[in-house]
């Protein structure tokens, strides 16, 4: 068997995403065979060497990848775990995937519903989330007013928020979707950026649910229900996103 980089290696054994393990690595979180590692690089041979992240030790026997479709329900938070007791993803997925891992990818506020994928691939993670890939996303927002034409091209040429502008945005008006009013799609994962966007032109965004990502849409999967990807799906996720 031929050794693997170790950057590749955690990605792979599904520990976290590329770059929350990247940071890892960075900060010295990281020993192969009780060494603090420095090199993403360094060959790792999956039968004799043993790693330690944060101290816990990783399971290098490959498992399985898990892909979730989740649609999120409102008032629940897009992480595995809570230390004020809140509902998180995890309190909502059927028990036989609880012990798998699986990790939000990305995250939505607590109060955003709509699609969001759980998984253990950090691979794919690394594609959807990383802005070189400019991964689309579609989300449906309703405010209680019309937005001006002016305010319409502003979200589609950037807003200035405290990060930084906004990348270029489609705004669409709807009426398929009461109560939504408007579909945004950005390419860009600021925190709350929806809502800071609208914000920004005074309108307070009073339901937000994401519909779609890369080429995955949530289609008609009820709220708090989840998926199984199928191996297609997986692929036109990946394929959706991809810096060429
Ligand atoms: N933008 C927001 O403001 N909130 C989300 O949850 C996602 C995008």
């Amino acid at each position: 068997m031929l050794p693997k980089p170790l950057l590749k290696t955690l990605t792979e054994a599904g520990v976290g995403s590329r770059r929350r393990l990247a940071d890892a690595i960075r900060n010295g979180r990281v020993r192969v065979n009780g060494v603090v590692a420095e090199d993403f690089r360094q060959p790792i041979d999956l039968r004799k060497d043993s790693i330690l992240v944060n101290g816990v030790l990783v399971n290098l026997k490959p498992q399985k990848s898990v892909y979730l479709l989740l649609n999120k329900p409102k008032g629940c938070l897009s992480t595995t775990s809570d230390d004020r007791g809140r509902m998180t993803v995890l309190d909502i997925l059927p028990s036989k995937y609880r012990s798998l891992r699986l990790y939000p990818v990305g995250r939505l506020d607590k109060n955003t519903t709509g699609l969001l994928l759980l998984t253990n691939d950090g691979e794919l993670t690394y594609r959807l989330t990383h802005p070189k890939f400019e991964c689309e996303k579609e989300y449906l927002f309703y405010i209680n007013s019309i937005l001006k034409a002016n305010e319409k091209m502003r979200l589609q040429q950037g807003v200035k928020l405290e990060d930084g502008k906004t990348s270029p945005a489609r705004v669409r008006r709807i009426a398929s979707s009461p109560p939504f009013n408007y579909s945004i799609t950005i390419r860009e994962g600021k925190k709350r950026q929806v809502r800071l966007m609208l914000a920004h032109l005074g309108h307070r965004v009073l339901a937000l649910k994401r519909i779609r990502e890369g080429d995955l849409i949530l289609g008609d999967l009820q709220e708090r229900k989840v998926r199984e990807l199928n191996p297609k799906e997986v692929r036109i996720l990946m394929n959706s996103c991809s810096d060429g």
